[in-house]
Parts: structure tokens; sequence; C-alpha cells
């Protein structure tokens, strides 16, 4: 039995130190008031150092925060997730993305007698997946790599080819299409030749009807371009080899219910961004987040960067009430890191009732949203300093670059570091219009260097991060009930605006929809 953040003994005491202290908190008088503050509120973990100190909250505030995952069980909830167990329990699966970068030979936390299988599918599929994309690599035949896929699909390998773009293959371009708008097909596609370019369709159940839909029309485009040997230049990454295979796709490479679209990158869906980076860096990749996971299932909660986040996030949430969290990579290579955390976090959290079915009392998932820094600052940072909304802002900053301007990266460091600072100091003075209040927060989160490794265990914490506050809230962060509805009424909607059949519709969706024929 697990209690929820807000039937803890702490919420009240939390609820209290919040009026006592919480809400009046000056960032600019905690600092001077602790020496030590910016030691305290930072914390490093493999691969990422990050600095927490620059946020509205002090030590009692976290201490009781710690008491209260503590009363939550959420260590408990974290073993039960890296032991196999089944956490998603409105699915009835287990969430085993872990074991997807989980070293073969490593002895399994827990003893679920599926675990040991599970993890020997897991090197066999991956050793032949990645043999499969150095061959792709190494084939000068190939010129473009077409991923296919929508979502979790999508959202993650296209992210991380344009991150680790450093290490893509010489002479290799990568096109990712989403959307059922087939102007994104048609503008990819224009520019390619059959006989040049590989697809890769991915889809967890090949049937998402954006992936189909794409797919089919690749194909025809394929052989109505003269292209031969649809089993050399389409492959498909799916659980549902079988519906793959009614398409002529007979390369498939599988994964299992036990990973959730969201957290697929790890899994044969990451083939473009194996392709694009070769065996030796989609292995580094693994190990960056493999040693994030460990971070996270080993270390005392006090010193845990994911669940130090998640407990800044409660407090966010819940006590001061700030309903987003702006994020701000500070390299162009993450430009669709938003993209993708914004999956991760809404879709994961996005959620009002808990793991027993009871609505909740209090608010989840904040809007994730941003643009990379210094794009953002000439944009709508306005509205994060001077704004009557308080906007957290979260910035993702890497120390050394991988090109050969330093003095650009010298110039973006410094921005980062200055909006940071910005924030908390304000300016003051008798212009109102001049006047920055100051006080705003902001957490600093540092990379060495922007690699496989580094970007594995960035997006391992962020996973963890959000495992964690869901648990807190008490509620299944592996599920996405609330994205069925609408797929069901656009299938409906389809034939509506074939027939021209508007009956029983409500007078909006009905004039709209006349409007559309
Ligand atoms: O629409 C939501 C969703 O189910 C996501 O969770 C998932 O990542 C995406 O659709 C794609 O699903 P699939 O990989 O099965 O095509």
């Amino acid at each position: 039995m697990f209690l929820r953040c807000d039937e803890t003994p702490q919420w009240p005491l939390l609820s209290a130190h919040f009026d006592a202290a919480g809400r009046s908190l000056d960032l600019r008088q905690a600092f001077a008031g602790d020496a030590r503050r910016f030691e305290h509120f930072s914390q490093a973990a493999p691969q990422v150092f990050a600095d927490l100190s620059k946020n509205l909250w002090d030590r009692q505030a976290e201490a009781l925060l710690l008491d209260m995952a503590r009363s939550c069980g959420l260590e408990r909830r974290r073993d039960a997730m890296f032991a196999g167990q089944s956490v998603n329990c409105t699915e009835g699966r287990a969430a085993l993305h872990t074991l997807l970068r989980r070293p073969a030979g490593l002895a399994l936390p827990g003893d679920l007698p599926f675990m040991a299988p599970a993890l020997a599918q897991v090197h066999a599929t991956l050793d032949a997946l990645l043999a499969y994309a150095d061959a792709v690599r190494a084939d000068d035949g190939i010129t473009d790599v077409v991923n296919i896929g929508i979502g979790g699909s999508d959202l993650g390998p296209h992210m991380a080819v344009q991150a680790l773009d450093a290490w893509r293959a010489p002479g290799k371009r990568f096109h990712f299409v989403s959307n059922i708008d087939g102007h994104e097909l048609h503008g990819v596609l224009r520019g390619l030749r059959p006989e040049r370019t590989l697809f890769l369709v991915a889809s967890k159940n090949f049937t998402t009807i954006e992936t189909m839909t794409n797919a089919r029309s690749a194909l025809a485009w394929f052989t109505d371009q003269g292209g031969r040997d649809v089993a050399r230049h389409f492959t498909a990454l799916t659980v549902n080899v079988e519906a793959a295979r009614t398409l002529g796709m007979t390369r498939t490479f599988g994964f299992w219910d036990w990973v959730g679209g969201r957290y697929s990158l790890w899994s044969a869906i990451g083939l473009p961004l194996a392709i694009a980076i070769g065996s030796e860096g989609f292995r580094s990749l693994l190990a960056g987040a493999h040693a994030m996971d460990e971070h996270f299932r080993t270390a005392a909660l006090e010193q845990n960067l994911p669940v130090r986040l998640a407990l800044l996030d409660i407090w966010y949430r819940n006590f001061h009430g700030f309903n987003s969290r702006c994020l701000a990579p500070y390299h162009a290579g993450l430009q669709r890191l938003p993209a993708y955390l914004q999956q991760l976090e809404m879709e994961s959290n996005g959620k009002r009732v808990d793991l027993a079915g009871r609505v909740l009392p209090m608010a989840t998932s904040p809007v994730l949203w941003g643009e990379p820094g210094s794009n953002g600052q000439h944009a709508f940072f306005q509205m994060l300093h001077q704004g009557r909304d308080v906007l957290p802002l979260e910035i993702v900053a890497v120390h050394r670059c991988a090109h050969p301007f330093h003095g650009h990266h010298g110039m973006l460091l410094a921005n980062a570091l200055a909006q940071s600072q910005a924030l908390m100091l304000g300016r003051s003075g008798d212009d109102a219009h001049r006047h920055c209040p100051g006080n705003r927060p902001s957490t600093f989160v540092l990379l060495e260097a922007l690699t496989p490794a580094s970007l594995g265990a960035l997006i391992s914490l962020q996973e963890h991060r959000v495992f964690a506050s869901g648990s807190l809230w008490g509620i299944n962060s592996f599920d996405q009930w609330g994205v069925e509805l609408g797929k069901v009424l656009a299938h409906d909607l389809l034939q509506r605006l074939a027939t021209g059949d508007v009956a029983g519709l409500d007078a909006s969706t009905a004039g709209l929809l006349q409007r559309l024929r």
C-alpha cells in the first residue's frame, strides 16, 4: 500500500512551511543567509551536474519533501519498476525500459522469472540490430534514411540524431516523417531516389493511422518511381511483426509490450540513431543511460538527482502553483529536446486520477515548453523576466563544444549563465518599465560535452524524474488513455467528411465539417 503525497503527514507541514517561509522566499536573501547554498543545492550524477540553488526553496522545504517521498514509499516503487513488477497497472504490464540498457551478465534487480530470458532477448535483438545498423552505415548505396513513425516512434530518434550530428556517418542523410499531413511526406520524398533510400517504419503497434498511411504512401511512391526490392528498402521496427509482413516488410526488428512508446528510444526504435552514430556510439548511449539508472536506483534520496528534481517539481506545482516549466537547451543540437520531453512529461504525468481511480485533489504535470537558447532570449524570455507569471526555467548547457568556433561557445555559455543570474537578481531603478523584479527561479543542468553517453544519461535522468514525480502524485505514468478518444472520433469524422453526414454532431463540429467538404 502506497500513500499519495497529499496523504502523507508531511503534506500539511509543507503547506504550513510554504505559508510561513516558502511563498515569500527571496533568492538573494537566501544566498546571503547561507554561504553553502550552492554546494547544498547542487548535485553531481553520472555525466550530469545540476545546480538547483537558484530555486524558490530552502533546506527545510527540501527535508520535508524528502520525508514525504519516504512516506510515499518512493524507494519501494522505484525498486518495483526495476524489478519488472506490473507498475503499469491499467495495462497490466511492467515498464522495463531500464532493462534495455542493462549490460548482459549483470545481476538482475529482483527475481521475477521472466527477467533473465527478457534480458537475453534484449541483447540478442540489440546485437542483430547493431550489426544491421553498421551494415547500413557502411553501405554507400544507401544515402538517405527515412524514419516513418510518430510520438515515441519519432521524437526520441529525431531528437537524438540531431543532437549527435557530430557522430553522423558521412554521406548519410536522415529524414523524419511523422505527421499525417501529406506536405511532410511529399517534402521529404521530393528529393529522394528509391534505389538510394532506406525506409524505417517505426510503430510499436503497427496500427497507428498516421504511420500506416505514410508507410503505404511511401511504398506506393517507391514502386511508382521504379523502386525494386521492398524487402531491402523497407525495414519495420515493431512489436507486431505479422502486420509488417503483410505489407511486404520481411526485415523486422522487434521489441516488447513492456517498452512504452515514449521510453522506446533504447529499443529497435533507436535504429535511425544506431545507423547515424554506429554500434559503438549506440552502446555508449545505453551505457550512459544505465549509469544514470544505477544512480537513481542506489543513491540515497537526498543525493539522488532525479528525485531532487521531482521534489522540486512537486513543490512548484502543488505549493507555489506554477503550472509550466520552460526548457532552454543551450545547444543547437538539442533543438528537439523540448518536444521530446514534452511527450515524456505530459503524456506520462498529465493525469487526473490516481492508481485507484480516485480523482486527484491536486495538480499533476506542468506544461513543458521551450526553445533553444539563445534564440528564446530574443523571443519569449521577456515574459520570464517581467511577466506577471512566474515561469521556472530549466537551462541545459554543454561545457565543451564540438565545433571550431570557440568564441561562439564562450558567448553561448555566458548567455546561459547571464539569464539565470538576471532572472534571480533582477534590476531595480526608478523607471517602472525597466524594473525587473528578479527572484525568478531557474535550474542549471550542465553536461561536460554532448556525447552519446551524456545524452543517454540526460534522457534517463528525465525519465526517472518523471517516474518519481508521478509516483509521488500516485498516478500511473505509463499509460495514455486520453490520447485514444481523439483517435476514435477522427475515424468517425473521416467517414462523415466523405458522406457529409452531420447527424448527431454538435453545431460547431457540424458547421466546420460542412466548410471542409
Ligand atoms: O498517440 C499516443 C501514442 O500511443 C504514443 O504513446 C506513442 O508513442 C505513439 O502513439 C505511437 O505509437 P506506435 O509506436 O504504436 O505507432
